[in-house]
């Protein structure tokens, strides 16, 4: 079992370069089997669920080729099932974006159901409600949703809850459905409109993506294209965060720094100097933080994805913040793992409360999920002391060559997987 193992204290200096966005290339990956050409994708991250998408979808029947680290070519063309595994929905649940797409292109999906996860309840009935406003017939039998259609038919669907998977989803089967969808409620993250963006350059014709109400003119065929996935804000965010943490100074690049607007404005109201370039964020930390209070949101809202983070950099800033998490019900894992460096929080229901103390010390700690799992390394950064980090498979989910791009500014981590890795890393730090 590999965990990380990492020695805090030092203010994290430098610059990182952020790459492309897994909530947008899964989606996407999906959405390339959807024509019977050829679709190149160029600024792919390589992590465990972009990779596990791709075998998805090579087990189907399309072909993959990677072309560099980075860069894959995806032909969906040889496509003769339509029914996806259920180790790769227990992997990840995002492969439920195949059940849009093969919906769409072959009014016949086959998809098991995803189960819970580690941040609550995750139910998918806004996704079917969708399909089947457009004509999908949806039943669920054996674990399984099976969605047929005869006569896929545009039509108005309201989500009733601002969903990201449930907008993706009924956008990719609409573009291949006979006549108009107009989808109201509709998420507005970047990774929707990254998505749309995609679908339009393969010939489908989306309107409104990023807005609340998005239009869709189904096509018959869709076709080959080259496309360059939109940077992770998440990941972005995530280094901003460590600087904040650490009181360091970094350069995050290759960010849309629109995308980060809430997350800006999170690190200057706790007292940090954020400056914005084109395609860069610089974070400056330079004294003690103060409180603050968070409430996450959909699109343009403080992201769900970035409430970890910020809970690690206020816990150790100055006075009590407020984070209230208004998204997913049990989001709060992390909170045992952080008291026992040394935090001072109380959960009631979907709120912490975070008394800020002086500093972390290290301690022996659990990854309860992704997101969580990546700011809890950020709090062994900042703390004094060596933290070893369990669990780090969750990390390794979503975030590329983590441990190196830390090393790069300035962090001592390392990924061992054995006691002796341990006490050489512990020799080598003193
Ligand atoms: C996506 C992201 C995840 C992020 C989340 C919110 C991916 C792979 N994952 O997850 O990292 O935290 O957006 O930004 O992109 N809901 C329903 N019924 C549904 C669908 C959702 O009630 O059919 C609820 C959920 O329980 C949740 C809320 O809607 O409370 C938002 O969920 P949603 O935006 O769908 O999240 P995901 O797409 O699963």
């Amino acid at each position: 079992m590999e965990q990380y193992i990492v020695k805090g204290g030092n203010p994290l200096v430098g610059e990182v370069e952020i790459g492309g966005a897994k909530n947008a290339a899964l989606p996407i990956i999906s959405a390339a089997i959807m024509t019977d050409e050829t679709v190149t994708l160029e600024n792919l991250p390589d992590v465990n669920d972009v990779n596990v998408l791709l075998e998805a979808i090579g087990k189907i029947g399309a072909q993959v080729e990677r072309v560099d680290r980075h860069t894959v070519r995806i032909n969906g063309s040889t496509i003769q099932d339509f029914s996806v595994d259920y180790d790769y929905i227990k992997k990840i649940r995002a492969s439920y974006y195949l059940l849009g797409a093969l919906l769409g292109k072959y009014k016949n999906a086959e998809v098991p159901l995803p189960g819970g996860c580690n941040i609550g309840s995750r139910p998918i009935d806004l996704h079917l409600k969708g399909f089947r406003a457009i004509g999908a017939k949806v039943e669920i039998r054996h674990g399984s949703i099976i969605a047929k259609a005869e006569n896929m038919r545009g039509a108005h669907v309201f989500l009733d809850k601002v969903s990201v998977g449930a907008t993706i989803n009924v956008m990719m089967a609409a573009s291949m459905a006979n006549g108009r969808t107009t989808i109201e409620n509709a998420a507005k993250e970047p990774h929707v409109v990254d998505v749309a963006n995609f679908l339009n350059s393969m010939g489908a014709d989306i309107k409104g993506a990023g807005t609340e109400v998005i239009r869709i003119r189904g096509v018959e065929k869709l076709h080959k294209t080259t496309y360059s996935i939109v940077p992770d804000m998440i990941e972005a965010g995530t280094y901003m965060m460590a600087a904040a943490a650490t009181k360091g100074d970094i350069m995050v690049k290759n960010v849309i720094p629109k995308h980060m607007e809430a997350v800006t404005a999170k690190l200057e109201e706790v007292g940090c100097e954020v400056e914005e370039f084109d395609d860069a964020i610089r974070v400056v930390a330079s004294k003690r933080l103060m409180r603050t209070h968070v409430n996450t949101q959909p699109y343009p809202g403080y992201p769900t994805d970035m409430q970890p983070q910020i809970a690690v950099v206020l816990a150790l800033a100055q006075g009590t913040s407020i984070v209230t998490e208004s998204i997913f019900e049990n989001r709060f894992k992390y909170v045992d793992e952080l008291t026992r460096m040394g935090a001072n929080i109380k959960v009631e229901g979907n709120t912490a409360i975070i008394d800020g103390v002086e500093g972390f010390t290290g301690a022996r700690i659990s990854s309860p999920d992704l997101r969580a799992g990546a700011a809890l390394v950020v709090a062994g950064l900042a703390a004094e002391g060596i933290t070893i980090v369990d669990d780090i498979v969750y990390i390794q989910r979503g975030y590329e060559d983590f441990e190196q791009k830390l090393q790069s500014l300035g962090a001592e981590i390392e990924k061992v997987s054995s006691e002796k890795e341990i006490q050489k890393f512990k020799l080598r730090v003193g």
